[in-house]
């Protein structure tokens, strides 16, 4: 097996599709563009949903890349040696080009090929789809896994829960898949352990996923016109087992941040599992804090959204701190280094480093006086709290420590114990499932819509986007540039720099302008050109620090151009009225418009 380091294996992966005649896209942002079906990017094929769906992608039917991927999930339970919030995932896809076969064929040279990976394939387990009412049992990769010399004992069929990749969303390409894992040489942990268990036997090293299927909105599966090949491998996960490691965080990727957690706060990984687990949580998420910090999108701390999943994982990593006795500020310090790790990868990391250095000490000083600010609360609770008989603090009180002053539970019950309290756990786990569950529902509104999605209204608030970027142009100036775009059903939302806050008769003139666009029913249409052409001919492109090198622009007219992937109406008369319903300020230096299209 090649002994072989993170930055390696990433190089290796993109010359090995390429020498199967794959092009090499360009890796997009972290938030999604125009699809609100999550917060993230969570997995190569995300970006690429409009093309598995059947768009054609301008540099073609092979495709290959490396993707920035954030899946929070439930982020107070990452800490385990083998949960990472953010980690970079390997792709090819197959748009309507080769299927089964030869996705599985390459999977395997590439794995066990001494010139590539060198695993010894005794030690690989793989699984198939085990077939249900929506789809067939796979017998078609089992064959080709057997024709390839994997032993029927070795092939596992599974169902949908493990072996079938669906939409983030609601609705959108999936289809059954095949997934590889090494097998560590670790005791079993019981009969039944096989390829998906949690015990850390197996590890998961790849996924070929067989795009067959579009899930619609009534929970149908219809065939797609053209099938596709999604796959993804992580490249922490097969670094850990190109190295022999048992976990992703004793591979080089942690090393140096992890050397500097121990000099920092005098502990020495490995041992004490309660630190240890402390050093993970400060090293996996002051990095994924630089890979949100130093995206093109350009994310800070907040209450909502992105920004508030960032800001838990600042105070999550400041918290950790404290309990290893760090004193001080400490997050630039390890920033620094997984800038320096990563700025060649992602050059706009790198012209982030300021904003990265500035961003992450302001708010380990907000959370440090949001930590007075708790003990002060919990100060003046507490006469009360004495007068009751029980020596216990209701979960409400404490849930409401922690949602309005972000008050960690931990340092509650801290606080609690040093006046003889306790804290109701049960009722604090109680309120916060209620307000979960009340977010959720928020978020489920927000699921409907998006690039997954392709309702006619989305495609029309799509292109109604790109008119309100040309219109503010021609209004504000060309200092205006796209910051941002997020669509759901109900409304755009578009972010752009702009020093200060529009007048209404800027806003009117604005939807003037788009209105009258619409109402001259002007054809919008799509050509594939290289990104110098499409600068040449003015079109507007803003996003990433990387193009590929044939793009796709869209054009409205005469009136606007744009490289864009789509998808978008054919004439603008079927946009209905166009109206701004709010501007606002977003950031420094950057306005947020939400508009809606009515019916005309
Ligand atoms: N989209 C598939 C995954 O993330 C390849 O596992």
């Amino acid at each position: 097996m090649q002994l072989m380091k993170a930055h390696e294996l990433r190089e290796k992966y993109i010359e090995f599709f390429k020498g199967k005649q794959h092009a090499q896209i360009a890796g997009k942002s972290l938030i999604p563009e125009n699809d609100p079906t999550v917060l993230f990017t969570t997995a190569g094929m995300h970006p690429l949903v409009p093309y598995l769906l059947g768009e054609d992608h301008p540099a073609g039917k092979r495709l290959v890349n490396y993707q920035k991927c954030i899946r929070t999930g439930d982020i107070e339970a990452v800490g385990d040696p083998h949960h990472l919030t953010c980690f970079e995932m390997l792709g090819n896809w197959s748009l309507g080009d080769y299927f089964k076969d030869e996705a599985i064929a390459m999977s395997y040279e590439f794995l066990t090929s001494p010139e590539w990976l060198g695993i010894d394939p005794g030690l690989l387990s793989v699984t198939v789809f085990e077939g249900d009412e929506d789809a067939p049992r796979d017998e078609e990769s089992a064959a080709k896994w057997k024709e390839l010399g994997i032993p029927e004992e070795r092939i596992y069929y599974l169902p949908k829960e493990d072996n079938w990749w669906g939409p983030a969303g609601e609705t959108g390409p999936c289809g059954p898949d095949t997934e590889m894992f090494y097998d560590t040489g670790r005791e079993a942990c019981g009969d039944d352990c096989s390829p998906g268990c949690s015990c850390g036997k197996y590890f998961e090293i790849w996924n070929d996923v067989f795009m067959q299927y579009r899930k619609t909105r009534e929970g149908s599966f219809e065939p797609l016109a053209r099938k596709c090949v999604d796959t993804g491998m992580g490249i922490e996960r097969t670094a850990a087992v190109l190295q022999g490691k048992q976990s992703v965080y004793d591979t080089e990727v942690f090393a140096s941040v992890i050397t500097k957690i121990e000099t920092l706060s005098g502990h020495t990984y490995g041992g004490d599992e309660q630190k240890d687990t402390s050093v993970r949580i400060i090293a996996d998420h002051v990095r994924t804090s630089v890979f949100i910090l130093g995206d093109e999108q350009g994310v800070t701390p907040s209450n909502v959204g992105q920004g508030y999943i960032l800001r838990r994982l600042i105070r999550r990593a400041v918290r950790h701190g404290k309990k290893l006795g760090i004193e001080g500020f400490f997050l630039s310090e390890l920033a620094q280094m997984i800038i320096d790790q990563y700025g060649d990868v992602y050059p706009v990391m790198e012209d982030r480093r300021d904003v990265i250095l500035r961003e992450l000490p302001a708010e380990e000083e907000k959370f440090l006086k949001t930590l007075q600010k708790g003990e002060h609360e919990f100060s003046k609770l507490l006469p009360n709290l004495l007068k009751g008989n029980q020596r216990v603090i209701p979960g409400r009180i404490a849930f409401k420590l922690y949602d309005t002053y972000g008050f960690p539970l931990e340092l509650t019950e801290e606080l609690a114990s040093e006046h003889e309290f306790t804290v109701d756990r049960e009722g604090f786990e109680k309120a916060f499932q209620k307000h979960q569950e009340a977010s959720r529902a928020g978020a489920e509104k927000v699921f409907k819509g998006g690039l997954a999605d392709h309702s006619d209204h989305t495609t029309a608030l799509h292109t109604a986007t790109h008119l309100l970027h040309r219109a503010l142009r021609n209004v504000l100036g060309d200092h205006v540039q796209q910051k941002g775009s997020n669509i759901t059903v109900e409304r755009l939302r578009f972010d752009f720099t702009h020093p200060e806050k529009l007048t209404p008769q800027q806003i009117k003139e604005v939807e003037d302008m788009v209105n009258n666009v619409i109402s001259r029913d002007l054809a919008v249409t799509m050509e594939v050109m290289s990104l110098d052409e499409a600068q040449k001919q003015g079109a507007l492109a803003f996003f990433g620090d990387k193009y590929e090198s044939q793009v796709k622009v869209y054009s409205v007219g005469d009136y606007s151009r744009e490289v864009c992937g789509g998808p978008h109406v054919s004439h603008t008369g079927q946009l209905g009225r166009f109206k701004i319903t709010k501007e606002q300020s977003s950031s420094a230096g950057v306005r947020r418009i939400r508009a809606v299209l009515k019916d005309a």
